[in-house]
């Protein structure tokens, strides 16, 4: 209901405020702030994205909330607070971490990222899923992107919370994240009714190749054109700006982005040996399945051209190849 709702909303925006004025001003947030300091966090940043610290203490939020009135039954499905199975009491579940709140599309703190502040587990912990906060259709600053994303008619996709943050720094202001899950044609939908493209910035790793091959026919279903980002292998978007600069970041990286087409001959090609005649096959034939997915002529075209000529093959045989699959494909 409306004033259930409400509720959640007020207490999540409450616990906001508490934990930034925490991280800001308190005694014990001295390691936090020196934490944030190190990894290149600016007030500015920490402003705009309400970065707070929770202290390392059972009961800091729960009993504030308490007082104030607040249906623990309700919190503890939020995962804000715990109730000890003893005697009920509440106590707080985010201890001692640095605190990320996560807004709704409207703008409203529905959730919490926490990041421990040291190389302990689970290095993330969220709110877990319920009724409020639905992973599947929320994307991290999207409220605040989207002016941006309308106005670049693209939106920029990373991982995490701390890549959307440095890259905002730097000027990418359309920047969103899924939060560390799969990216479903919700979100993909509230992209698209912003934007006509995506650039894809998942760090450079297997696991965010993958995610980016992957999400990509997520995002080009919704009929979202889709780039990737040119970060080299190893760094994440985060570590690139803190190693090369903001500047590098944005020129080499995010315009100096990759086409679907381009991604594809890249990945399909990572890890093989090219030399060798079944490895080579296998690279052409996956190349040809793409190709023949893509619908403008020019396009096939030109994408052809370059794989008969990588590998000294006839443009003819290859058109061929690409009829017979669409023919089998339909
Ligand atoms: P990464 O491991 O790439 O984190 O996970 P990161 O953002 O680079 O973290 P830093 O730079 O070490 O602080 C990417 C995203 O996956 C989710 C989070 O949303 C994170 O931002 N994640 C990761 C979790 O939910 N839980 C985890 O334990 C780890
Ligand atoms: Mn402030
Ligand atoms: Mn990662
Ligand atoms: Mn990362
Ligand atoms: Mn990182």
């Amino acid at each position: 209901s409306q004033s259930r709702l409400n509720t959640w909303h007020q207490a999540h925006e409450l616990a906001a405020k508490y934990y930034h004025h925490m991280l800001m001003t308190a005694d014990e947030s001295k390691e936090a702030r020196a934490y944030l300091r190190k990894r290149g966090f600016t007030k500015e940043m920490i402003d705009t994205f309400q970065v707070g610290y929770a202290p390392d203490s059972w009961e800091f939020l729960a009993p504030f909330l308490q007082k104030r009135g607040f249906d623990m039954d309700e919190l503890e499905q939020s995962g804000l607070i715990g109730k000890r199975e003893s005697d009920g009491q509440p106590f707080d579940r985010f201890r001692d971490r640095i605190m990320f709140p996560i807004w709704d599309r409207r703008g409203n703190i529905i959730a919490f990222g926490g990041r421990i502040l040291s190389d302990g587990q689970p290095k993330y912990m969220n709110s877990p899923e319920s009724e409020v906060f639905n992973k599947s259709d929320v994307l991290y600053f999207f409220h605040q992107a989207r002016p941006a994303i309308r106005k670049r008619n693209e939106a920029v996709l990373f991982e995490g919370y701390v890549d959307v943050i440095s890259a905002w720094r730097a000027g990418i202001d359309n920047g969103t994240a899924a939060l560390g899950t799969a990216l479903t044609p919700a979100h993909a939908k509230m992209i698209r009714r912003n934007a006509d493209r995506v650039v894809l910035c998942y760090d450079a790793d297997d696991a965010g190749m993958n995610a980016a091959y992957k999400n990509a026919e997520t995002l080009q279903n919704a009929g979202l054109e889709v780039f990737i980002a040119n970060l080299p292998e190893g760094y994440d978007p985060d570590d690139y700006i803190q190693t090369h600069g903001r500047e590098r970041f944005v020129q080499d990286v995010i315009d100096g982005r990759l086409t679907w087409m381009n991604f594809l001959f890249f990945y399909y090609g990572k890890g093989r040996q090219l030399s060798a005649e079944s490895d080579r096959l296998d690279y052409i034939d996956n190349m040809l399945k793409e190709i023949a997915k893509r619908k403008g002529a020019v396009e096939q075209d030109f994408y052809l051209r370059k794989l008969a000529d990588e590998f000294s093959l006839s443009l003819e045989s290859l058109k061929q190849e690409v009829r017979q699959m669409q023919k089998a494909g339909q």
